[in-house]
């Protein structure tokens, strides 16, 4: 067990969902933070109930696709704090959309916040840990990391890529004491629905022969909700990843993704196909 009472931890993407109910888990546990979103106003309306002191828990508003907000973050907690003990990399969207109609711009965007900032606030941190030979970084993957569905698969690509960058990193930072875990969040109740619908809108609009899909698609996500879980049930798993004397590599929750996972692999793909295919409204 590694106590989480004043770990230094960064946690991204923490203005709602599950960067927030992982910023109030780590902060009740003792935890002093950095939390980033882009939103200031709820980042700083999180800061001031987790700690109306200032002491504890500093609040660095700004875009992580941002070469100078990830460094300020970095800044913040080496300066205030003096070590950085736990990076939780989670701010993430998704893009939904078929392939043929999603501007490239759109993907790439999706990239920059989802994978390459991630990747560039690693890098940032890796070596401090290394210095001091231990650290934790969690990476908030998802099912989706495994499984790729139609007109998903924009989103759905970006969290293959997390899984093979956290392999990677997993290995190539354990000889310096530094742990990497992946978590693989299944359908969880969030602001991720609104985001992505925000950011597929004009898509969405334009889909033209793919419209009455989109809305079949959207009928199965209504479904899905007597299922989804709670922000809290992945909080849980990163405080677990984080005070594990020996974390798992990989973690998902609730249970219907450990179901999902376990169905992707073994089923033959034309049958998985048939599962996830289009249907129109
Ligand atoms: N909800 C699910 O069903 C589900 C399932 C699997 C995996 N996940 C993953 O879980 C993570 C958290 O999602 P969530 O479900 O908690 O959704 P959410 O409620 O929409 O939270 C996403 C967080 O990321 C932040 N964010 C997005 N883009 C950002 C950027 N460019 N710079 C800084 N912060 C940014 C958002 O804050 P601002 O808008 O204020 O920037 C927000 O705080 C994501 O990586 C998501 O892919 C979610």
């Amino acid at each position: 067990m590694r106590p989480l009472a004043d770990q230094v931890v960064i946690v991204t993407g923490a203005s709602s969902g599950i960067g927030q109910a992982s910023a109030r888990r780590l902060a009740r546990g003792g935890a002093r933070l950095v939390i980033n979103a882009r939103r200031a106003e709820p980042l700083a309306a999180l800061a001031r109930e987790l700690d109306p002191s200032g002491a504890r828990v500093r609040a660095i508003p700004g875009d992580i696709t941002d070469a100078a907000v990830r460094q300020q973050i970095v800044d913040e907690a080496r300066g205030h704090f003096g070590r950085i003990d736990g990076l939780v990399n989670n701010a993430g969207y998704g893009t939904r959309g078929p392939v043929e109609l999603v501007p490239v711009d759109l993907i790439r965007r999706n990239f920059e916040t989802n994978v390459f900032a991630l990747i560039a606030l690693t890098q940032l941190v890796a070596p401090h840990m290394r210095e001091r030979g231990t650290g934790r970084i969690v990476n908030i993957g998802s099912i989706a990391g495994r499984i790729a569905r139609p007109l998903s698969s924009i989103y759905d690509s970006t969290k293959h890529a997390l899984e093979a960058i956290t392999d990677g990193l997993r290995g190539e930072l354990a000889p310096f004491g530094i742990e990497v875990v992946l978590i693989r969040p299944g359908f969880i109740l969030s602001g991720f629905l609104d985001a992505a619908n925000e950011a597929s809108g004009p898509v969405i609009a334009n889909s033209g022969v793919y419209a009455p899909y989109f809305e079949g698609f959207r009928h199965d996500y209504r479904r899905l909700h007597r299922i989804a879980g709670h922000p809290d049930d992945i909080a849980r798993l990163v405080e677990k990843a984080l005070t594990a004397r020996h974390p798992a590599p990989r973690y998902s929750a609730p249970a219907h993704a450990k179901l999902l996972l376990f169905l992707r692999w073994l089923l033959p793909a034309r049958v998985f196909d048939r599962a996830v295919r289009l249907r129109k409204r």
